[in-house]
């Protein structure tokens, strides 16, 4: 069979690397890969140190208002997927990205899989939450990476092709972790750092970027934690900063996006993660850190029922009370399955 992986954002990089690696054991696959993201450090370095083949398509799309970045997607998608007559679509996660080739695929009568579907955060303002909604109610297999994500599903009336297989972040981790604890080694050396002796964070999500009090109060509670802070800038989050005029305190450490490997090692190493990431709170849990989410709630609802994240939202007193609170007992289960999630996957067409 011949596939289309599409492709855009630099998590969807990490997550399609353990399924584009099987798929090809067996099936045709060509890369789509829209632009969305373009800097190096969020695009091509991913490529590089996963392996991932180069995509087939780089379209080019760029940054936009959802509009415009998800409108110039849909018709460059739509004009590779009518060249090349591929059987199946396969989508990853929540991004205008996923969207765009999601209605490409469906117009074209294409089938599509979404890898990721079935998570909610249940605010409809979040513009990830339109982009999963709309693509798993057009998907025709839905990969679910957690038990909760299918009974979702099932609430909204999805019956049909649906299974739990895992979560392919948790593949790709495992694929690095016998790296992990050298890497931080070494890592944490160069940057004058000891481990459990710092703290990580990233932001990026609108509701915290596009809202000036919002982010100055994040700020505000990074300044005041008495621990260095390494903060690996998303371009959007640093751009606000300096909109907003934001002072951060010299004990935080403004740093240009990091690579996997170093993301990893610098999260396997934090005394708490404050973040407002997906992937990354699921990585926190998988590597064992407790975990500051800095948004009012989460799709990722495991990792809070576990104990090893708190919903801190933005205001600078509760991330601070959240920092303060023991680390959780160890979790019991895991919920994002065995590390075998791409190898599910693919076996779904063999
Ligand atoms: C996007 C996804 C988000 C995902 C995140 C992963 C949507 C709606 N959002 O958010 O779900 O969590 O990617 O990181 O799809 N920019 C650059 N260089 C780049 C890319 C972006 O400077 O390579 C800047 C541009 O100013 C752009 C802004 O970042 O306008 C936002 O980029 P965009 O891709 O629209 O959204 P993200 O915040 O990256
Ligand atoms: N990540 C990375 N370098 C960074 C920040 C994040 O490699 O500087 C990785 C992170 O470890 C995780 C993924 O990128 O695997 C999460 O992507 P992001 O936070 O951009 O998007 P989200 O998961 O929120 O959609």
């Amino acid at each position: 069979m011949r596939f289309a992986s599409i492709v855009g954002a630099r998590p969807q990089f990490i997550k399609m690397a353990p399924v584009s690696v099987l798929l090809r054991q067996h099936h045709e696959e060509i890369i789509i890969h829209t632009g969305q993201h373009y800097d190096y450090m969020l695009s091509t370095n991913f490529f590089k140190e996963l392996s991932i083949p180069e995509p087939d398509y780089s379209l080019e799309c760029g940054s936009g208002t959802h509009g415009v970045q998800t409108g110039k997607m849909l018709a460059a998608i739509e004009q590779v997927l009518i060249k090349e007559q591929v059987d199946w679509v396969i989508v990853y996660g929540d991004t205008n990205s996923t969207l765009a080739a999601a209605l490409a695929a469906a117009k074209l009568h294409i089938p599509i899989a979404h890898i990721e579907a079935g998570l909610r955060s249940f605010d409809r303002a979040m513009p990830e939450e339109i982009n999963r909604i709309v693509t798993d109610h057009i998907s025709d297999r839905l990969f679910c990476p957690t038990e909760s994500a299918h009974q979702q599903l099932l609430k909204e009336g999805i019956t049909q092709g649906v299974s739990v297989v895992g979560d392919v972040m948790y593949d790709t981790l495992l694929s690095i972790q016998p790296r992990l604890v050298d890497h931080a080694r070494s890592l944490l050396a160069s940057l004058g750092l000891t481990p459990g002796n710092y703290m990580l964070t990233t932001i990026h999500r609108a509701a915290n970027t596009d809202n000036a009090a919002a982010m100055q109060s994040i700020a505000a509670a990074l300044n005041k934690v008495e621990m260095p802070v390494l903060f690996p800038a998303h371009p959007r989050t640093k751009a606000c900063l300096q909109h907003y005029q934001i002072q951060l305190s010299s004990h935080v450490r403004l740093l240009e996006p990091v690579g996997y490997l170093d993301m990893l090692a610098l999260q396997y190493a934090a005394y708490r993660i404050l973040t407002d990431s997906g992937g990354i709170q699921k990585e926190a849990f998988l590597l064992g850190v407790p975990c500051i989410t800095l948004r009012e709630e989460t799709e990722w609802i495991e990792t809070v029922q576990s104990g090893w994240n708190i919903l801190a939202g933005s205001h600078w007193q509760a991330i601070l009370d959240a920092v303060a609170q023991p680390a959780p007992q160890p979790p019991q289960h895991n919920p994002f399955g065995q590390g075998d999630a791409a190898q599910r996957i693919v076996q779904s067409w063999l």
